[in-house]
């Protein structure tokens, strides 16, 4: 059976070749998209060979791509492959288009993800030509029944001025009613509190709104999500979430979290996911998501029972997780809800909700200071992401690391950070496979000694002690002590040498 069910669109039906040719170079095309969920298949796969041709012919064609955030290989990877992006924002995690932006051959704009509709609304980021937008089907009065991520898809049909849609059948169909799409927002002088108090409340309406007169083409797709499998917890990712655990339990303990908990938000990435999946064997019953990506471990818990609810703004599962919630969605789909990247992660309701923030870094230094994005001050990993959001408005905002990585040589507790996305003021909790340092309430003098003794490597522990001491004795303040050459000089070494040590 159709997708489609309004006639005027349905009317539009035509070839991804087709859609993608009415993209030239120079445009700026909005897609779907928020990790490997949601983002469109066909039509950037049709571009991709479009730009191709147009190369071989002598002609440029580079495209401006915004997003939710990463997305699959027929989007970033394809494009990035033919050289057609000139500028990526707000998220990258493709490691084609990351090569291309660390050679300085794409530019790369890192935002924090709530901030991204309100810039484009504001007109900040200049006009946006087309918007692609995956969906799981059509109703008859034209409204879009929402994929597997929402992320920035309200703004940009909102925006751009014409609108390619693919309508994906592999999606589905019981994922209509699991969104929750709020059109209340606005500009300042005009904005208004956003009237959320609880992760499972409804705010909006279950479908995205489209002009049918800015659609310009409607293509049909049946192809997968396809997001990478986690791996599977090792031991310092076990014992990273030991740690964790065992703090919620003593802060229930004091009075200071409910028994269950508070809104958990979950970063993305390995370690992450692991702390997710210790919550399974943990004492907490009838916990909250607030969080941007549902990955596996939450899933796991919503199918344990652990979990209540779970509201984000996009699916990050694993293929085989995937597979499993596809086959059994009746059984989560009053337990999920799907909402825009900017209200997910939107401070204000962040920080009414007081959700525990968990998200992974690159390194910390031994003030609290958080480098999540940059390896050696200057190549990006990935980005920013949702971590800001959170971070600065969490409840208590922990940031998680092994301590040491690329095989022992690197250490994540550093002098001073290479980079800084997140300040100490916004960081309360490091943790470590070493162990856990408690940063809150403490002057920066302090915070060193937590963190060079709870979580370093007792391999760089002897040098951040030494580093620290000489810093204690010979800094220009003593509010933060720091030896401003030596504290970079470890990267330097490293880049010299293959090794901090
Ligand atoms: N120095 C150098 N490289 C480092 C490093 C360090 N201190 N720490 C990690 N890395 C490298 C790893 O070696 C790995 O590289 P590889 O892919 O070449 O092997 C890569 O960074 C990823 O590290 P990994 O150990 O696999 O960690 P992860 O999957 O937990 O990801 C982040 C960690 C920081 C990259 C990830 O959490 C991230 O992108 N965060 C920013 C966005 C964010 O927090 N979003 C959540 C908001 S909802």
């Amino acid at each position: 059976m159709s997708r489609i069910a309004h006639p005027g669109l349905a009317a539009k039906v035509t070839t991804a070749e087709h859609a993608a040719s009415f993209i030239a170079d120079g445009m700026t095309v909005g897609m779907s998209g928020f990790t490997g969920s949601g983002y469109p298949k066909a039509v950037p796969t049709a571009l991709a060979a479009q730009i191709e041709a147009e190369h071989a012919a002598g002609k440029p064609m580079r495209l401006k791509v915004w997003t939710g955030a990463s997305t699959g290989p027929e989007l970033d990877g394809a494009l990035a492959r033919v050289d057609g992006i000139s500028a990526r924002l707000p998220y990258n995690s493709d490691p084609i288009a990351r090569e291309k932006i660390n050679a300085g051959t794409m530019d790369y704009v890192d935002l924090h993800l709530s901030q991204v509709a309100p810039l484009a609304w504001e007109g900040f980021l200049g006009a946006l030509d087309v918007a692609v937008v995956e969906v799981a089907g059509i109703r008859a009065d034209g409204s879009l029944i929402p994929s597997t991520s929402v992320g920035n898809n309200k703004t940009w049909l909102d925006v751009a001025k014409r609108v390619i849609l693919e309508v994906n059948s592999w999606q589905n169909p019981a994922l209509e009613g699991m969104h929750d799409i709020y059109y209340g927002t606005a500009l300042p002088p005009n904005r208004v509190p956003i009237p959320l108090a609880a992760p499972d409340q409804r705010i909006g309406q279950p479908t995205l709104r489209c002009d049918p007169h800015k659609v310009i083409a409607v293509v049909e797709t049946n192809a997968p999500d396809r997001n990478l499998p986690f791996a599977a917890p090792d031991a310092s990712a076990v014992a990273i979430a030991q740690h964790l655990i065992e703090f919620f339990r003593h802060e229930v303990g004091k009075g200071r979290l409910p028994p269950s908990l508070l809104p958990l938000q979950s970063g993305v990435g390995n370690i992450a996911n692991a702390v997710l999946a210790g919550l399974l064997t943990a004492p907490f019953e009838n916990l909250t998501a607030y969080t941007e990506v549902l990955q596996d471990g939450m899933l796991d818990l919503l199918a344990a029972g652990k979990l209540r609810m779970a509201s984000c703004t996009a699916f990050s599962l694993s293929p085989a997780a995937a597979e499993r919630l596809n086959q059994d969605l009746d059984r989560f789909r009053d337990r999920i809800l799907l909402r825009s990247q900017e209200i997910s992660n939107h401070p204000e309701v962040v920080r009414r909700l007081g959700c525990l923030a968990m998200n992974g870094m690159i390194e910390a230094d031994l003030y609290g200071n958080v480098n999540s994005t940059h390896v050696m001050g200057s190549r990006i990993q990935n980005g920013i992401g949702g971590s800001g959001d959170f971070a600065r408005n969490a409840y208590i905002s922990i940031f998680l690391s092994p301590s040491t990585a690329k095989g022992g040589t690197i250490s994540a507790i550093v002098p001073h950070v290479s980079h800084v996305d997140h300040i100490a003021q916004d960081v309360q909790i490091v943790v470590t496979e070493q162990g856990l340092a408690d940063l809150r309430g403490l002057a920066p003098r302090k915070r060193a000694e937590q963190v060079i003794e709870r979580c370093a490597h007792p391999s760089f522990r002897p040098m951040l002690r030494d580093y620290y001491e000489r810093a204690r004795a010979g800094s220009y303040g003593q509010q933060t002590p720091m030896l401003p050459g030596e504290a970079l000089a470890w990267h330097q070494r490293f880049l010299d040498t293959g090794s901090m040590l």
